[in-house]
Formats: C-alpha cells, structure tokens, sequence
C-alpha cells in the first residue's frame, strides 16, 4: 500500500487513497506539482537561450537546444520519446512526443504546450511556462508509482508562432485510428503572466467535461476563473479541428486586466497580463509564481483523474504491454532497424488489422530486422515476449535449414538468440511463440528479429501482435 504524504482539508483518507469529490473513480489526488521544479526548467530556457542569440525561436539554435534537452530529461524518467522533425519557412523544427508506456493504448489522454519563443525573445512566459508545466507533470507521474489505467501522452510543439505548424503536422501524420485513440488533449500556452489571469479555454464544451473539471478545481482551490475563447490561438486547435476533444488554460497576453479581474485575481486594472509578450523582456522576470504554482498543479490534477477515466468499453487489459505499436497498424512508428518489412501489402495477411512485419520472401540473399527497445522493470517478478508467426516458403526440403528469423535481445554489447524459426517451420496459419525476458528485468534492452535467406526459394516470416509483458 502506498502512503499518502499529506490529508488535506476537505480529503479523505481510505485505504491508502486520498479520495477528493469530482475525482473519478479509481483516481488518488495528483501530488502537489513541484513549484521549484517547475521554475528549475524556467531557469534552464532562460540559459539556453541566452546561450543561443538570446531567443528560442524555429530555425535557430536555441529551439533545437530546448527540445534535446526536454528529450533527454523524458528520457530519463523512463518515457518513450519521439523527436518529430518538420521544416518550416523558417527552417526546421521538432516536436517532442513522450509515451508513459503503460496503461490501454486504445484510450490516450494528451497535454502538451508549445516549445518555441517568437525570435525576438527567450519565450519564458510564452512558453516556457506551458512547457515546464507540462514537463513538471510528466516527471511527477514517472516517479509516482501511478498505474495507469489509460495512456499518456506529452507533446511539446515546435513553430507554434508560425501558425501551430508542429502541432498540425503532429495530428495531419496520425493515421485515423490513432487519432480516434485520443480521447482528450489539454493544452497549456502562457500559465505564468506576471499580472496573471484564471482563464479556462471555453473552446469545445459539448462532449467534453475536461473544461468543467478545470473550472470545478480552480474554483475548489478558491480560484475564479473566467471561460476564454481562445479561437485558433494555440496548438489546442489543431486537434479540435479533426474532432478531438480539447481543454486548456492560460493566465493572459496582450489584454488589459479589467478592474472587476484585478478585484477578485489582483494584480493591476489597465495593465497588460502580460506587458511582455512576444517581446525580449519575456525573461526570467516576467513570471507569476503564484500562477505558475497553480496552473502546474491543475495540470496535475487533470493528468492523474484522466489518466484513470473509465471510457466504458471494459476493464483495461490485463498485463501491460510495454511495445509500442505491437501490432503494426501504426505502421512502422516506434519500431528501428530495416525500412520495407512493417507493411500493410495484402500479399500475406496481417493476424489481426492490416499492417504486420513481413521479413524476407525476397528469394535470394538478404537479411532485414525490425526492433523496438523495452524497459523491463525491476519490481516485475516475471516477463515474457510473445509474438505470432506465420511462415511460408517455396523451399521443398524436410531436413536442411535455409532461411531464417532469430528472436534476439540486445543488452549493451551482448546480443542473445533467443529463439530460431526457419523454412522447416512453414504454417500458413499463425502460430503464437512466447519466450522468457524474466532474466532482463531492470534493464532496457532492444527486442528484435532478425531474418536471412539464402540465394534461392523465398521463404516469408510474418510477425503480428508482439507483446512483452511483466507481472
Ligand atoms: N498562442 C499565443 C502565442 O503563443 C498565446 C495565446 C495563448 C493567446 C492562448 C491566446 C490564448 O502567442
Ligand atoms: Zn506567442
Ligand atoms: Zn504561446
Ligand atoms: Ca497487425
């Protein structure tokens, strides 16, 4: 059981779990999102830029900087990261995109917040702010012990300031059934202004009850908030013009603070939210902290309950599988090694869907691989790979082996064959095979199979639905 670390007023403590009114059903209260993180990552935009020309903008080296180093910290944290490269007219640009690989695949919950600054600026506010928030949140719950009854997914969007370029190449490159695995995405764009607004994006109310929770949080945290529309503003746009649900908050641009808002927010009437914006003062001064604070923790608070929802379609799988994309349909995404293999050619069928790898059936001599790295956990007290294979050839002989695929791990610089189907093992139906990983636990290793053929007499091995799972 794990212990909570606080109780607070109006929580209360059952088995373990802080239980708060308006969390679904499963879900414990997020933790309190670290401030001082959160303000660490501020910090490291405002050296990156000022290390690169003094801004983070598309095209220049300061972006690139800002998505290396958001990487490498997901990384890290256990995430499977993706760096998306797009060009741009002002050169290229890339989103970053961390999967917490765990949790029902066909239920994503989605935050993200855009990466760059304008060029005339380091972008601390616009939106280093989103972008640190988000991250902040990401690492919180890797190191929460949380499991996930959904899949989560962070997006940090390059070229938003030219017209939410990284967020629209994000979901124009998602194949339809990906895209309809998205139940929610929550946008974060400007959460730190120095005269700070409460404002809940009112973009999208039907079908959608993330802008009412977000209303329903800050107001149970004393915090008024007012609805926004945001238009086509920020990268939440992108999705909600292919039908995806979309949230989102933000604490002020270029807009004058009312009086009635300074009343009940404080700060000061007749003043921009953000004097700064898309300028070069949008430094590491031109931060709220006590918006900052909130925001990030609103973030939290929608991560941890949506990462729980029940989306009525039964219980979650048992086991987590820990591949991505284990049955193709996605194509070739989060899988290396040999480009062709992944396909969705009807000259062999896939096991279920479309897509399957299908390596070798060339008839003369090749070699291809496909692999995929995987974090076995340490805490697991067993793990298996399982995969379908279906194996056809045009060789005639009962007795000589002379075509190949080698289920191999790779472990550092060891490389183990862990298994060997070849032209003897022909079956025209799939045929599941489950090998033992338990002895990888606690390490990342590539999984990955490995085909060969000789001269002659194609010989095609067809490989669907992998899954490694721990227990
Ligand atoms: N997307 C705007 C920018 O980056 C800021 C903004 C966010 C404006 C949300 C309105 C609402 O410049
Ligand atoms: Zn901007
Ligand atoms: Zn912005
Ligand atoms: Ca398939």
């Amino acid at each position: 059981m794990r212990t909570p670390l606080y109780s607070g007023l109006g929580v209360v403590l059952v088995a373990g779990a802080l239980l708060v009114p308006g969390n679904v059903a499963g879900a414990v209260e997020s933790p309190d999102i670290s401030v001082t993180n959160a303000k660490a990552h501020l910090d490291q935009f405002q050296s990156i830029a000022t290390a690169n020309g003094g801004n983070r903008y598309t095209g220049r080296p300061g972006y690139k900087a800002s998505a290396d180093w958001v990487k490498a910290k997901l990384d890290a944290a256990g995430y499977a990261t993706t760096l998306q490269s797009f060009s741009t007219s002002a050169g290229t640009s890339y989103n970053v995109i961390a999967e917490w690989p765990h949790g029902d695949a066909n239920h994503v919950v989605m935050a993200g917040a855009h990466l760059d600054s304008v060029s005339s600026g380091p972008g601390i506010n616009d939106n280093g702010s989103g972008s640190a928030g988000v991250l902040e949140t990401a690492l919180a719950y890797a190191a929460s012990g949380q499991t996930p009854r959904n899949r989560l997914r962070f997006g940090f969007w390059g070229a938003e300031e030219l017209g939410l370029v990284g967020s629209r190449y994000y979901v124009n490159n998602l194949l339809a059934a990906e895209r309809a695995k998205i139940e929610l995405y929550l946008n974060f764009d400007m959460i730190a202004s120095p005269n700070p607004g409460y404002f809940v994006y009112d973009d999208n109310p039907a079908g959608n009850g993330a802008r009412d929770d977000l209303v329903t949080y800050f107001t149970g945290k004393g915090v008024q908030t007012e609805f926004v529309d945001v238009q086509g503003r920020s990268d939440h746009a992108a999705f909600r013009s292919l039908g995806i649900p979309t949230a989102g908050t933000f604490s002020g641009a270029e807009g004058t603070k009312s009086s009635a808002q300074a009343a009940k927010w404080g700060g000061t009437a007749g003043q921009a939210f953000d004097r700064c914006y898309h300028r070069s003062c949008d430094t590491i001064s031109n931060i709220d902290l006590t918006s900052l604070d909130r925001q990030i923790d609103a973030i939290g608070h929608m991560v941890w309950n949506y990462a729980q929802k029940d989306y009525g379609d039964g219980p979650p799988p048992t086991g987590d599988n820990l591949l991505l994309n284990p049955g193709f349909e996605s194509g070739a995404v989060n899988w290396t090694g040999t480009s062709g293999p992944i396909t969705n050619n009807s000259g062999r069928p896939a096991r279920t869907g479309t897509w399957k790898a299908w390596l070798q059936g060339n008839g003369r001599t090749t070699t291809e691989n496909i692999g995929q790295s995987v974090t076995i956990p340490s805490s697991a007290t067993a793990a298996t790979l399982s995969l379908w294979i279906r194996i056809d050839t045009a060789e005639t002989t009962n007795s000589t082996v002379y075509d190949t695929v080698r289920v191999q791990v790779v472990d550092g610089s060891t490389t183990t064959t862990l298994a060997t189907y070849s032209n003897l093992n022909r079956s025209t139906s799939y045929v599941q095979k489950t090998l033992d990983l338990t002895q990888y636990k606690g390490k990342t290793v590539t999984v990955r199979f490995v085909g060969q053929e000789d001269s002659s007499l194609q010989t095609s091995f067809v490989i669907d639905d992998t899954a490694v799972i721990a227990s």
